[in-house]
């Protein structure tokens, strides 16, 4: 099977438009060319299938303009039109985003695709629509889940409410390095509402394992927030199956992919889907 048409979708959305677009770095191509290995090798198995009465949806809960531009001008398919343009289609596409600009301009790209009578942009904050959001869910349905805020900004609650009781399989950029390390002492002090806690959940005990680390050095932080985060998906969400990346630029971590799946299959296939960076080099091939 075709393993991905990455440089078909960038092709599709080379021509300025004149709409907006998101400025991005290198580890952005990667983010956005694993999701669309995944969303491609899942779609392609699963669209069709008589286990998905409800069909398959996609959910992207931080939308963004619908396309992103690297600082050479080269421009490529943001996460909403990875979906659209899937060769098998989804059910439904639902897309959040809160900058109303943004919101309209990925309405508009999105018309123009083949996704365009399936497809819906809530403009407001995802953490107030995702009831909106799953009411739009099928029952029997099997969801794909791109959680990409730019920093703690996916809050708990929200999480719970997409994925309890229902098959959803979860992308979420956990801003470890971006957010955590640098204001977890701020976060610390502000109790219960801070960002981290609100992200977390109540009663993560986030608090314990920080006093009880043995070394507060930023990647032994970040690993053991993202063990807590994962601890959390799986005792109160029911996922099973996990993976991460850690994406960097030039060696330097920025942030972590958490991938979750409440069945082994989903891990599978977004293990074929991050076999190689964008860039064609393979994973640990240094
Ligand atoms: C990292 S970008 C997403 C990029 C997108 N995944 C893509 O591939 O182009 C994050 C987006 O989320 C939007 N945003 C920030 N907070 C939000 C919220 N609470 N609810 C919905 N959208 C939000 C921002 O305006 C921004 O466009």
């Amino acid at each position: 099977m075709e393993r991905d048409r990455w440089a078909e979708l960038c092709k599709l959305v080379e021509k300025d438009d004149g709409l907006p677009t998101r400025p991005a770095g290198h580890w952005t191509q990667d983010k956005l060319y694993f999701w669309n290995g995944y969303v491609h090798i899942t779609t392609m198995a699963m669209v069709g299938k008589p286990t998905w009465p409800g069909g398959i949806i996609y959910v992207d809960l931080f939308g963004g303009p619908g396309i992103c531009t690297l600082k050479s001008g080269r421009r490529m398919p943001g996460s909403p039109l990875i979906a659209a343009y899937a060769r098998k289609p989804f059910t439904k596409i639902i897309v959040c985003e809160k900058d109303e600009e943004l919101a309209e301009s990925c309405r508009t790209r999105l018309t123009a695709t083949p996704a365009r009578d399936q497809s819906s942009v809530l403009h407001g904050d995802c953490n107030e629509l995702v009831h909106e959001v799953v009411e739009m869910i099928p029952d029997g349905a099997l969801t794909l889940a791109f959680i990409d805020p730019t920093g703690l900004h996916a809050k708990w609650e929200t999480i719970r409410a997409l994925s309890a009781g229902r098959q959803v399989d979860l992308l979420v950029l956990f801003a470890d390095r971006q957010d955590i390390v640098r204001n977890i002492e701020l976060y610390y002090k502000q109790g219960e509402d801070s960002n981290l806690d609100q992200v977390l959940g109540s009663g993560s005990g986030w608090r314990d394992v920080w006093n009880q680390m043995s070394t507060w050095q930023p990647a032994h932080i970040c690993e053991k927030l993202a063990e807590l985060y994962k601890g959390q998906l799986s005792r109160r969400l029911g996922y099973e199956a996990f993976a991460e990346e850690i994406m960097s630029s030039a060696r330097t971590p920025l942030y972590r992919l958490i991938f979750a799946s409440k069945h082994r299959l989903g891990l599978d296939f977004w293990q074929k889907a991050t076999k190689k960076y964008a860039s064609g080099q393979m994973q640990f091939d240094f």
